[in-house]
């Protein structure tokens, strides 16, 4: 039976709202995110829910009332990181007894993290997992009222899509992510997203262009569609993507993340004939070595996914071409290494984000006996780094002399008189010559460096 956990969000957010009403003073909430950009989306719809029940951001944690530690599991590291944080909370609770802590997210969708932090970390006075964001007004509400401390494991059934009319707020108004669909079906033997994000559901279109359209009307430029594999869609991507296309105005829409699997030639010239989807494909490969793809369970040959970075490149010269890749998978012989290398020199990429494997608890491949010494996967990691970091920086040098139009994100970190922004192709550059007013705005800029990772340049006009 389908539960209509939307109807009673609201009717908690009432209760929690009235409460906070109640206060001498509006409570400050605080998010830690961890993990990816779905991650991110789900944390901006607990703000936008956090704020409609009556409290305001803090900027950091130190004056919030209310900490959520929204967690990732993807890799061993991922969850250190947010156990390490996590457990500074410990001295927050003690400094303050009223602030209340939670965390959410992937890492707690498993139970036996749940487990661990029920018994470890006391101080935690709510957990719940993904599935149902609509859940945490209700959640909050319990924390608020009673003392006992308050656990929601992903067990409860019947909850689809989440509700479409919740409140969301955006961490920017010039660029957001949009997710279409949740969930994963693929079960890639390393990975734990099919377990702590369950199967896949995918928003209705009209729901999607609505608020995509709502979203270029308010001054967005740069929209992200967010699925863990947006090609298996359920109601086409292909043509999702040709209706987001025809919405008027001067924007970009992007996507992530492609398995190789589903993406058809269909997509490719769909994207080829658009006037708004980046040129930039991220299409993680994993592996170059048929063996390691097929205990992977990916369901591919390298020969199959280097046509169709072949076929990409023969559409959309200009196209950039991103990937992931796992080195040191259970059984990976230095024969399949090579051939991972071999592949990357193939497709050129432009730029990778590559992983040394992590087990993941509950997964087939944490049952796989691996036999590769540490040492041996840092060293071929290097080597990986060595071979695509002189393909990025050839790449990105050819780029030096030419004018690129950029979304400009603002100031750097590190310099206030440098600003970066973000190409078509998903390049980003560091520029001089700009100011604030630039900032959620396009400029043009001229390229004078390159190295593996940035683009230099300077400020040509608007
Ligand atoms: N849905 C996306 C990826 C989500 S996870 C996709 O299918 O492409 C992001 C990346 O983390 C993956 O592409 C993979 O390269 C890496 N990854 C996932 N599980 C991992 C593990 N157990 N160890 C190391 N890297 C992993
Ligand atoms: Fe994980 Fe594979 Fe699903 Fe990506 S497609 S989230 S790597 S199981
Ligand atoms: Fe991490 Fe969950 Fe994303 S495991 S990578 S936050 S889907």
């Amino acid at each position: 039976m389908q539960k209509n956990y939307a109807e009673s969000a609201r009717r908690y957010m009432d209760a929690v709202a009235a409460i906070v009403a109640s206060m001498p003073r509006r409570p400050a909430y605080y998010i830690e995110t961890f993990g990816c950009q779905q991650n991110e989306a789900d944390s901006e719809r607990l703000a936008g829910m956090t704020e409609a029940m009556g409290f305001v951001r803090a900027a950091d944690p130190d004056g919030a009332s209310l900490i959520i530690y929204n967690t990732c599991a993807v890799r061993e590291h991922a969850e250190k990181k947010a156990l390490s944080l996590i457990g500074e909370a410990k001295h927050r609770k003690a400094a303050n007894p009223d602030v209340l802590i939670g965390v959410c997210g992937c890492m707690t969708a498993q139970p036996h993290r749940m487990e661990e932090i029920k018994r470890h970390y006391p101080y935690v006075d709510f957990l719940f997992g993904t599935k149902a964001p609509e859940r945490y007004p209700e959640i909050l509400y319990n924390a608020l009222t009673s003392n006992k401390r308050t656990f929601y494991p992903d067990d409860y059934d019947g909850v689809d899509v989440p509700a479409e009319d919740l409140p969301v707020k955006r961490e920017m108004t010039w660029k957001a992510w949009l997710p279409i669909m949740y969930g994963c079906n693929n079960f890639c033997a390393y990975c734990i997203v099919p377990y702590v994000r369950g199967r896949e559901r995918s928003r209705q279109p009209e729901a999607i262009i609505a608020e995509a359209r709502e979203l270029v009307e308010t001054g967005c430029k740069d929209i992200t569609l967010l699925g863990q594999n947006v090609n298996s869609y359920e109601y086409g991507f292909a043509s999702l993507l040709r209706e987001l296309d025809k919405i008027p105005g001067d924007y970009v829409i992007r996507f992530m993340t492609s398995h190789p699997k589903d993406a058809t030639r269909e997509l490719i010239d769909t994207i080829a004939e658009s006037e708004h989807i980046a040129h930039h494909f991220h299409l993680p490969m994993q592996a170059g070595s048929n063996a390691i793809l097929k205990a992977m369970n990916r369901r591919y040959t390298r020969e199959q996914y280097l046509s169709l970075v072949d076929y990409m490149r023969e559409k959309m010269p200009d196209i950039a071409i991103s990937s992931d890749i796992i080195v040191g998978f259970p059984g990976e012989t230095e024969e399949d290494f090579e051939d991972t290398l071999d592949a990357v020199r193939h497709a050129q990429f432009d730029f990778i984000y590559s992983f040394i494997y992590s087990p993941r608890v509950g997964t087939p491949a944490a049952k796989l006996e691996d036999t590769t010494p540490h040492e041996v996967k840092t060293e071929r990691f290097a080597r990986l780094l060595e071979v695509q970091n002189a393909i990025s920086r050839a790449k990105n040098q050819r780029l030096v002399g030419q004018r690129l139009r950029l979304l400009v994100e603002g100031p750097s970190k590190t310099n206030p008189e440098v600003f970066s922004g973000r190409s078509f192709h998903a390049k980003l550059v560091h520029f001089t010559g700009g100011d604030e007013s630039l900032t959620g705005k396009y400029a043009w800029v001229e390229i004078t460096g390159a190295d593996v990772y940035t683009l230099t340049g300077k400020f040509v006009g608007v």
